[in-house]
């Protein structure tokens, strides 16, 4: 599925963020920055341990904020680290989180002159978001940035499952 923000793409796609050849791909990482399972573990064994050396050097990420690294082996020339929040039960705080999550990742891309990235559903794995809940936060805050800013060219959501890719679709519906 694909949609015009103005003159930008959104795109809701399922597959793999590790092979994406965007610009930038996002990672659902955690505080320390040093790796660990679902999206974090799969983009660091596609990257090689390169990544993990330069991710020791940036002293961790608080929740909510994101920093960039080269994507060494990925096709990605940037691989963007944030840091989305663990979910204990909806409330607006942990809602604006996830918000930030998604709007620091696009702003740092865009500080860097990129303009196209892969998000994966963050949070939504081992964080224990409902990704109903957590779709509608993504696509909001992604379409408010793109509205704003039209130097990003695309933004294509990278939803593991076909349930994923389905709850986005209905939230983008
Ligand atoms: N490509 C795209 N999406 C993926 C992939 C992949 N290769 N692998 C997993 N996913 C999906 C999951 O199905 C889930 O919907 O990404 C979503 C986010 O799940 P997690 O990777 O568990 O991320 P998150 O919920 O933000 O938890 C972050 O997990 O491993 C750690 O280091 C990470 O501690 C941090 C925590």
């Amino acid at each position: 599925m694909e949609v015009k923000i103005g003159s930008s793409v959104l795109e809701l796609v399922q597959g793999d963020i590790t092979e994406q050849d965007t610009g930038a791909i996002v990672n659902a990482a955690n505080r320390a920055l040093l790796g660990g399972g679902g999206v974090d573990g799969a983009i660091h064994r596609a990257a090689g341990p390169e990544l993990l050396d330069e991710c020791r050097t940036l002293g961790g990420c608080d929740t909510g904020d994101a920093v960039i690294t080269r994507g060494y082996k990925l096709k990605a020339r940037y691989v963007i680290h944030t840091v989305g929040p663990v979910y204990r039960g909806a409330n607006p705080s942990t809602e604006r989180l996830l918000e930030s999550a998604y709007r620091r990742s696009l702003e740092v891309a865009r500080a860097k002159g990129i303009r196209s990235l892969a998000f994966p559903s963050i949070s939504t794995g081992a964080y224990g978001y409902p990704l109903e809940e957590a779709a509608p936060v993504a696509l909001r805050t992604v379409i408010k940035f793109l509205r704003a800013h039209p130097e990003i060219e695309r933004v294509r959501f990278v939803l593991y499952s076909p349930a994923d890719l389905r709850a986005f679709e209905k939230a983008l519906g």
